[in-house]
């Protein structure tokens, strides 16, 4: 079975390249292709690309991990946001006829009241958000067969991963910066290798319409950086707790949202790992 990734040199796409190398033939796309990484060259934004690549590699299935993901980024930039993150997504939907497996998050919630089932109603505060919802509902309209997937807080120890809460962390106080880190914003972290695994069985059990997934502990971003810390034996009194009206971000958070997991627990009979177990991981790997 062939697989096209898009945004596949992302963080989330490394981890999940890596997994699907093993069982699947893996076309790597990407905007960029990073020196000495094999990949195509395809920005979703352009249907004439986007067309070519479909044509020429003729996948069973498309993963579309690519988007603009700097929640703050797209706030600046509505239009850009809009043209790649749901403009991108209808390119793919237009020039390909097979399963389309899409990431989204828990953004499109307001976050008064997490953590989220899929049937609970979505009210994004955010462009990054709104896109991301507006993309769901264009791919479902387009064939409901297709699947959304909802992540939250995607961690991994990848130094050039630009959105890893945990890569951010560790390089600052192993480097003895001090981090101010929001204590009111709370979701269920999870590691881009949980989020990787669950992909690939969604792949193999025709997952389609909408599911959640995340692991196991609701923590707020400040004692998550702090159970970090501890993990690594770093310098804990770097971390300062702030509020997220202090940060004075361009883009509203949802402060207390996260996923809720039952659906995709009984469907695939799975349970989600806890941080600890991920970071035991990750730190033993590291040695
Ligand atoms: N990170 C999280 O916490 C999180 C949570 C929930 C859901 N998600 C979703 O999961 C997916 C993967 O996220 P991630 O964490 O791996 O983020 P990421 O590291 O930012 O990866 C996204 C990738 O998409 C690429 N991209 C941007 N514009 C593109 C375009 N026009 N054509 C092709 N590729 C383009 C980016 O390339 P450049 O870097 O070169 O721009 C990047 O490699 C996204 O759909 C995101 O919305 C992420």
């Amino acid at each position: 079975m062939r697989v096209l990734i898009t945004g596949a040199f992302g963080q989330l796409g490394t981890s999940l390249s890596s997994i699907l190398n093993k069982d699947y033939e893996v076309i790597r796309t990407g905007k960029i292709v990073p020196k000495n990484n094999l990949g195509i060259t395809l920005d979703i934004q352009n249907p004439v690309m986007v067309k070519e690549v479909i044509k020429a590699t003729k996948p069973d299935i498309i993963i579309n991990l690519a988007a603009i993901t700097n929640v703050d980024y797209c706030e600046k930039y509505p239009e850009l946001s809009k043209e790649v993150n749901i403009g991108g997504l209808m390119n793919l939907c237009d020039s390909f006829s097979g399963r389309i497996i899409h990431l989204s998050t828990d953004y499109v919630f307001d976050g008064n009241d997490g953590p989220y089932s899929e049937n609970d109603a979505a009210s994004p505060l955010s462009v990054y958000g709104k896109t991301k919802l507006a993309s769901e509902r264009i791919l479902l309209d387009n064939n409901p067969k297709h699947l959304v997937l909802r992540g939250n807080v995607l961690y991994d120890n990848e130094q050039n991963a630009d959105a890893s809460f945990l890569s951010w962390v560790l390089k600052s106080l192993t480097s003895n910066t001090k981090i101010k880190v929001v204590n009111d914003q709370i979701n269920n972290p999870t590691w881009t290798r949980s989020m990787a695994d669950i992909i690939e069985l969604c792949i193999s059990k025709k997952l389609d319409g909408v599911f959640h997934w995340g692991d196991s502990d609701h923590i707020s971003r400040y004692e998550f950086a702090k159970i970090i810390a501890e993990k690594f034996s770093l310098d804990l009194s770097l971390i300062e707790p702030i509020t997220t009206s202090e940060l004075n971000q361009l883009a509203l958070r949802p402060l207390h949202s996260g996923l809720k997991t039952q659906k995709i627990e009984e469907v695939l009979n799975v349970i989600p790992p806890t941080l600890d177990d991920c970071l035991n991981k990750i730190y033993n790997e590291k040695e």
